[in-house]
């Protein structure tokens, strides 16, 4: 009698493969990013994103009411501006378009979805950095946290049920988290960016958000072969207060996720960025690969791997087909 062991039974029939399913994929823990800018017309698209757009602040609203119709569990929001500065002050302008859009959405949407916006100054500097630069033109930690902190507030007056910083300076989870609950914010969370690399995957999101940036992010974004510093990372922002952690990018660091959910007290998001998206659209353009499957294995994975939350730009066709 040989095999003894045949693990093929369990693979009979759709309903047996369906009860023995390890991982869930549900709509809910999908969040979908969005981008705004600064006036247009029409939404505009992103030639390297095909089906994402730079939305205007009226076809904004009707996406992310479809999106949270569709069942999405969330949405990150992005804001282009038309003007940027050192400073990026537009990030803490109560009139800068991410704040206008976060009041928006707050006022279309209340609390039926989770508005979540990204507190970080890359898109609103016209160097293009995530912080304002020192005498050098090196990013000063500390001078941008201060900003970070402002513009936390801003976007928590603004309406948004989570910030995620995302510009990887050292204490900003910290200094936004005292920032808020100062003014009266303790219900504000924090999806805290921990761990997020240096990375070439980025570039269609640079695109999409008109990126001022030469050169790279090097001296705060994470060198892409460590490991054991990334969870340095989401222990000082665990212990600085942060609600939730995640991972970024998603696909060639899924190893990553896996260890930080490992160790994560609280709930573990990854993002499915830009240049994982543009990957898979591309290769299902040229009829290389099947669209519908190849997205579902690829968000199926990094919920295999660990993650709690998904961010994706395919979250609100993922959902309407799984639902
Ligand atoms: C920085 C930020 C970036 C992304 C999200 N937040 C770009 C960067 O660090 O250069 C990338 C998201 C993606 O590629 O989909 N505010």
């Amino acid at each position: 009698m040989f095999p003894e062991q045949r693990p093929r039974r369990l693979r009979t029939t759709p309903a047996m493969r369906r009860l023995v399913s390890e991982t869930t994929l549900r709509p809910r823990q999908l969040i979908l990013p969005m981008f705004v800018a600064e006036g247009l017309d029409a939404p505009r698209p992103i030639a390297s994103m095909p089906g994402v757009v730079q939305h205007t602040r009226d076809t904004l609203r009707k996406a992310a009411v479809e999106a949270v119709n569709a069942g999405v569990g969330g949405l990150m929001l992005f804001g282009i501006p038309e003007k940027r500065d050192a400073q990026g002050s537009g990030a803490v302008d109560e009139n800068g378009i991410l704040n206008v859009a976060l009041r928006d959405l707050r006022s279309e949407l209340g609390d039926s979805t989770v508005l979540m916006a990204d507190t970080c100054l890359d898109e609103f500097t016209d160097h293009g950095h995530c912080g304002v630069l020192d005498a050098d033109g090196v990013v000063d930690n500390d001078a941008t946290l201060r900003l970070y902190a402002d513009m936390g507030v801003a976007q928590a007056e603004a309406g948004a049920h989570v910030l995620g910083p995302s510009g990887m300076m050292d204490g900003q989870v910290g200094v936004i988290r005292r920032a808020l609950d100062e003014v009266g914010h303790s219900e504000t969370a924090i999806l805290a960016y921990s761990v997020k690399y240096a990375s070439a995957f980025y570039g269609p999101f640079r695109e999409a958000v008109d990126s001022q940036l030469k050169g790279d992010r090097k001296t705060y974004q994470q060198d892409l072969g460590n490991a054991r510093e990334a969870m340095r990372e989401l222990e000082l922002d665990l212990a600085e207060g942060a609600d939730m952690v995640m991972v970024k990018p998603a696909l060639s660091y899924l190893d990553i996720i896996n260890a930080a959910a490992d160790i994560s007290p609280v709930p573990v998001a990854a993002y499915n960025i830009s240049g994982e998206y543009a990957m898979v659209e591309a290769a299902a353009a040229n009829g290389w690969l099947d669209r519908e499957r190849t997205v579902l294995e690829v968000l199926t994975s990094i919920r295999r791997a660990g993650a709690d939350l998904i961010l994706t730009y395919w979250a609100a066709e993922a959902a309407a087909w799984l639902d």
